[in-house]
């Protein structure tokens, strides 16, 4: 299947299935935001959550949840996405350099980040979501009248479709470096379309690009059903995420990032909570035991 673009397509928006985890993570930055020990600040992520009925009664403000950090979903969940948020922000500001004038987002959601972080001149970011989702997005920052500090691009394609020929249709530049984040992605993904991802970020890059991903450990998506984490997210909001997490085997991403040449490193979450004095720490039952950060670099010669 690697370098063959698997063919599926819809159009769903923010009101249910995976676009409804796109809310759940702004919600989750909302709160972050809040925070007097915020480690990221996103203003826009509370008018999303307001603006979608699927989320009407979930909270922006950790005060408005009555076990507060005790609650495992707004509490040490949505810690767990504050901290990805500013990881990932630090990882894309160190990436990108005069010489790397593109970004792109996989799977972006309601990442703000083209209007949230100070970028270079003339960078442009491209944002690939569903149609449903970069709409929904569009119409809250279109009220918001919000200005991106870079040249936004949204690219409304499915990724287990022919998102390349959508993506250089939009203007992205094969011929020059860039940088890619995948964030809570590839786990909705089957396996042959994440394959197709990774291999299709390295045919797309030269030499000085860049790309993190998020991904979890095979065993930590059959082993947590009962997590607090997940448990919690099933009852209070009714997102089942292992009913959305792709069922199949995960390919080893990192590993063929290795053998293609890229400098790859692995690292957990929890050793950014500990640099950051903030976040998650490991605890039994875990569904966050499993999760990985990868950042990956395309050497230059
Ligand atoms: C958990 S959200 C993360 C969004 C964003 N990266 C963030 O961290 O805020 C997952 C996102 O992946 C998108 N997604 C999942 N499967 C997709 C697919 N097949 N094609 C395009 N986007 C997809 C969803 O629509 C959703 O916006």
């Amino acid at each position: 299947m690697a370098g063959t673009a698997p063919q599926q397509s819809d159009a769903e928006g923010v009101d249910g299935g995976v676009g409804l985890t796109a809310l759940l993570v702004a919600a989750a930055r909302a709160i972050e935001t809040h925070r007097h020990d915020s480690l990221a600040r996103d203003v826009y992520a509370e008018h999303f959550v307001r603006a979608a009925p699927a989320c009407a009664d979930w909270p922006v403000r950790i005060e408005q949840v009555p076990e507060g950090d005790g609650n495992p979903l707004w509490g040490r969940f949505a810690r767990y996405f504050g901290l990805r948020t500013r990881v990932l922000d630090d990882f894309l500001l160190r990436s990108v350099r005069t010489d790397v004038p593109q970004v792109v987002l996989l799977g972006a959601g309601l990442d703000t980040r083209a209007f949230r972080l100070d970028w270079p001149s003339d960078l442009v970011v491209f944002e690939i979501d569903r149609a449903g989702v970069l709409a929904f997005k569009q119409r809250v920052l279109t009220d918001l009248s919000a200005d991106p500090k870079a040249k936004r691009v949204p690219v409304p394609v499915d990724l287990r479709a022919d998102w390349v020929t959508a993506l250089t249709a939009a203007g992205f530049d094969p011929g020059v470096p860039s940088v890619w984040l995948a964030e809570g992605l590839l786990f909705y993904l089957p396996g042959p379309a994440e394959t197709y991802l990774v291999d299709t970020v390295d045919r797309l890059t030269t030499a000085g690009s860049a790309l993190a991903f998020e991904a979890k450990l095979e065993k930590d998506l059959l082993t947590y059903r009962d997590s607090p984490i997940y448990t919690a997210t099933r009852e209070q909001i009714g997102i089942d995420l292992l009913d959305l997490f792709d069922p199949g085997p995960r390919p080893d991403s990192a590993g063929a990032l290795a053998a293609r040449g890229w400098s790859t490193s692995v690292r957990t979450p929890f050793e950014f909570s500990r640099r950051h004095r903030r976040g998650p720490l490991p605890e039994p039952n875990d569904a966050l035991e499993g999760n990985r950060w990868v950042f990956a670099h395309k050497p230059r010669p």
